[in-house]
């Protein structure tokens, strides 16, 4: 059923990066995945067709190097870790549509085919490639990696030259600038959009994108003495996850991309070389790259070596999957960076979730079982109100807001305490039994629209509001973002709370 209130996108291709396999996921991770599973959740309840992309990227010789240190095959070494990855995936409800490997045959297959196009149409040219070189680290470094002659970890590094393929970047600057001006949404947020801007027209330097010293990756084409450059590799991703030359059918139902999500470390490579590699080989460009914001635990780098590494499925363990997936976009404006800590997480729960939303809830439901009956529709200013907050939720998932989502959904609890205060259902039961009802009506037909709407967020808290309100989950109509009837008959009963305090 569709909502009066908001417009579904016919279609919905939302993607994360794929992950480097070589370290455990970590909150960082968690944060792009958690964010395209909530849009994806959002955008399928709707009545979107959405096609959900994640995946890993296994290419390189830190794989290749981490295997010959283990005595395993980089095959071997990155199948373990893809499950791990898909494990985890699993255990904070990621509700992914494909999971893409870049060692995937279909991938490996596909880059091949791609970068002979771009070789066939003339953008790739054998050239010579000049820079540092670190014989320890088997890679070359730029001018701004050495320091005092050394590579970043300290070996001494070389100038060398080498034969290498490049890419014709500079070719397509000016065709990019123009397109970024006519299509003013492409680049988000806009301070990172500026940044990207004055960066191109610097002037982009033609890329190198062969490798010789790295044999864990696909070969290229024309030239098997050589790999492809890992982020050639992996940027394609998004269109081998779609079953581009397998499934045409597919491909043409969801190319290209509504929304790609990533750190800002890789809006680069997203807004500059990716976009231009499309271009190259006469595909669509996505319609929207969104650079978030940088974790950082109570303000640390979070790093292995100051060992404050937060991992999702030791912080679920001790709080829970829905206070997690809450306040990674509560705590912080979608795009800036943020820091994590235990104390604004237990603040988070305890004047939030526990006071805020917990109370409403059971509140309500402790005043509706007052009277031993169902009730029946009813509107009036607070429903009106709560029509206003669905259309100003939905726009913030056009304009990837996550924190204005959830702004506004607990802008609804407010105003559903307000009401409560205002109205003062423990007299009315007493002097107006008729009032009394009307006021419960709405008051739970708000509580079913507040858990529709926390539904892409709390996977699991909002079951247990379904079925507290005695709403089936597998009836597609309990989903209405409108104020209807549906609370109409419903059988409420009132049971465990919804969240606990932390000390
Ligand atoms: O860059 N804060 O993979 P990667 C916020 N393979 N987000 C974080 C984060 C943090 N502290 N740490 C990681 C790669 N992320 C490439 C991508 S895509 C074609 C290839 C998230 O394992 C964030 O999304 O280094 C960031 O962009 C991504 O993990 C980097 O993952
Ligand atoms: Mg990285």
């Amino acid at each position: 059923m569709q909502s009066k209130l908001i417009v579904a996108p016919k279609k919905f291709y939302i993607t994360t990066p794929i992950y480097y396999i070589s370290d455990k996921m970590h909150l960082g991770h968690s944060y792009t995945t958690i964010a395209a599973d909530i849009f994806a959740r959002y955008y399928r309840m709707i009545g979107s067709d959405v096609f959900y992309l994640t995946g890993t990227d296994e290419h390189g010789l830190k794989i290749q190097q981490s295997a010959e240190s283990k005595g395993l095959t980089p095959k071997q070494l990155v199948d373990g870790l893809a499950n791990d990855t898909k494990q985890l995936w699993k255990l904070l409800d990621i509700s992914y549509d494909e999971f893409i490997r870049t060692t995937d045959k279909k991938h490996e297959e596909l880059i091949k085919i791609i970068v002979q196009k771009m070789f066939d149409k003339g953008d790739i040219y054998l050239g010579e490639y000049e820079g540092w070189y670190c014989k320890g680290c088997e890679s070359y470094f730029t001018e701004k990696e050495i320091e005092n002659g050394k590579c970043p970890i300290g070996h001494e590094v070389f100038k060398e030259k080498e034969k290498a393929y490049f890419f014709k970047l500079s070719k397509y600057q000016e065709w990019l600038l123009q397109y970024i001006e006519e299509h003013p949404e492409f680049l988000q947020p806009q301070t990172r959009k500026n940044e990207m801007l004055s960066f191109i027209k610097n002037g982009l330097d033609d890329l190198c994108i062969s490798r010789e010293a790295v044999s864990w990756g696909v070969k290229l084409p024309f030239d098997d003495k050589y790999t492809v450059y890992v982020w050639v590799d992996a940027l394609f991703n998004y269109l081998s996850g779609l079953d581009y030359f397998e499934n045409k059918e597919k491909y043409s139902k969801y190319w290209p991309p509504d929304l790609q999500l990533m750190g800002k470390e890789i809006f680069r490579f997203h807004t500059i070389y990716w976009p231009i590699f499309l271009k190259s080989v006469d595909l669509e460009i996505p319609k929207i790259e969104f650079a978030h914001g940088w974790w950082t635990v109570e303000g640390q780098k979070m790093s292995k070596s100051f060992g404050n590494v937060i991992y999702p499925d030791v912080f679920i363990e001790e709080y829970d999957l829905d206070t997690y997936r809450y306040y990674l976009f509560r705590e912080v404006s979608f795009g800036e960076d943020g820091s994590f800590s235990i104390k604004t997480v237990k603040e988070r729960i305890n004047n939030e979730l526990v006071a805020t939303l917990g109370n409403l809830f059971s509140r309500v439901l402790t005043l509706a079982q007052k009277r031993e009956k169902t009730f029946t529709y009813f509107t009036d200013e607070l429903s009106e109100k709560v029509e206003e907050k669905i259309a100003e939720i939905h726009k913030g998932y056009t304009q990837i807001n996550l924190s204005k989502v959830i702004s506004e959904i607990f802008e609804i609890c407010f105003l559903a305490n307000k009401y409560v205060q205002d109205n003062k259902p423990w007299e009315l039961i007493n002097t107006d039994p008729e009032k009394f009802d009307q006021v419960i009506y709405v008051l739970l037909e708000t509580l079913r629209i507040v858990a529709v709407e926390l539904s892409p967020i709390m996977t699991k808290k909002y079951k247990i509001m379904f079925d507290q309100l005695g709403l089936d989950l597998d009836d597609k109509n309990n989903y209405l973002l409108e104020f209807s009837n549906i609370m109409e008959n419903k059988k409420v009963k009132k049971g465990e709370y919804l969240f606990v305090k932390k000390e």
